[in-house]
């Protein structure tokens, strides 16, 4: 695949919030890829097992589905061309314009630390360079790129990355963080973290742990900086929002609220910009709000009492139907 197709590519996959899997990506071609190789020395004489066979005709049935998937996406995006340009809608139809690091008037570094290779599944891995693909689509549309880098890149998940991308305007090295930046230089981004970042500055380097584990290991990237004696910081969240669900965000999410801050250093602009709405991201109230919402309660409270004199159990049942 060509850069420009990649990009295209992983643009796509981002904005519709398909995975590459669904779209018919080079990891499950590779995994086809492998189950191919097992047949053909299956064929080459060996009876085949039972997970052999299953396998054989899993790759058949996802070959065919892959076929017909491409051929309605051909379909769909030519009826949407077709459609813009019958509306004169040529602006929509350029391809999106690319942005090099080297060119940028932004100088903040920003890097993804992928020292947790040994610590994710294959699928995790996937997942973790999907969400650095995400993140280098977000940069390169970006007027202003960011200066990214990848360090401790290496192992499994260098071995996927290598295997599907050739995204070039990026900086990927097998060095560990400290190799790579003075330990002076790096600021570590953790959501457990009590420091609050508050602004951005070109002398550091702003690190994103490089982990999908579902927080089974809560706290790891904050412990592996305080163990390293690096600064570290949580992005200012609570200072801005209300989320309904925890505050641990994906790679691909926290670098691109990073890249939204440099536009116009309004964090509130660049969390809603970027956390997506199934996290529940709810303007927090300013002080004023917040003390006629603090009213409100006393009088809802207030009159919740009144109720639950005069219709007694009712009131209770109600409140316990709230999902936790
Ligand atoms: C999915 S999280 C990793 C969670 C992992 N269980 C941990 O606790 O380190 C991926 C990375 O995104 C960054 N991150 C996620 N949410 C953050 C937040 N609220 N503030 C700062 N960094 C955050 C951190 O660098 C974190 O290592």
């Amino acid at each position: 695949m060509s850069e420009a197709e990649a990009e295209v590519n992983h643009a796509e996959n981002a904005e519709n919030g398909t995975s590459p899997s669904e779209n018919g990506n080079e990891d499950e071609v590779k995994e086809a890829e492998t189950d191919k190789d097992k047949d053909v020395q299956a064929e080459e004489g060996k009876p085949m097992s039972k997970n052999q066979i299953r396998k054989a005709r899993n790759r058949e049935k996802y070959l065919e589905r892959r076929k017909e998937k491409r051929v309605v996406e051909k379909e769909r995006k030519k009826a949407k061309r077709k459609a813009m340009r019958e509306e004169g809608n040529t602006e929509a139809l350029k391809k999106p314009k690319v942005h090099m690091m080297a060119d940028s008037s932004c100088k903040i570094r920003v890097c993804v630390d992928m020292a947790f290779d040994d610590l994710m599944s294959d699928k995790e891995r996937r997942s973790c360079v999907q969400q650095l693909s995400f993140a280098y689509s977000a940069n390169r549309r970006a007027d202003a790129p960011l200066q990214f880098y990848v360090v401790n890149f290496r192992d499994e998940s260098r071995k996927f990355y290598d295997s599907f991308t050739t995204n070039q305007d990026i900086f990927l090295d097998t060095r560990d963080l400290n190799e790579t930046f003075t330990d002076d230089q790096i600021v570590y981004l953790s959501s457990e973290s009590d420091n609050v970042l508050t602004e951005l500055d070109e002398s550091k380097v702003y690190v994103i742990g490089g982990l999908v584990d579902y927080n089974r290991h809560k706290g790891l990237c904050h412990s592996r900086a305080v163990q390293k004696g690096w600064k570290h910081a949580r992005l200012p969240i609570d200072e801005f929002v209300q989320m309904k669900t925890r505050k641990v965000l994906t790679v691909n999410h926290v670098f691109e609220i990073l890249l939204q801050y440099t536009i116009d250093q309004d964090w509130e602009r660049a969390f809603f910009h970027v956390i997506p709405k199934r996290k529940g991201p709810e303007k927090k109230a300013l002080e004023g709000e917040k003390k006629d919402e603090e009213d409100e309660d006393k009088t809802d409270k207030a009159e919740g009492a009144e109720e639950e004199t005069t219709e007694g159990t009712e009131t209770v049942k109600q409140e316990d139907k709230g999902d936790c």
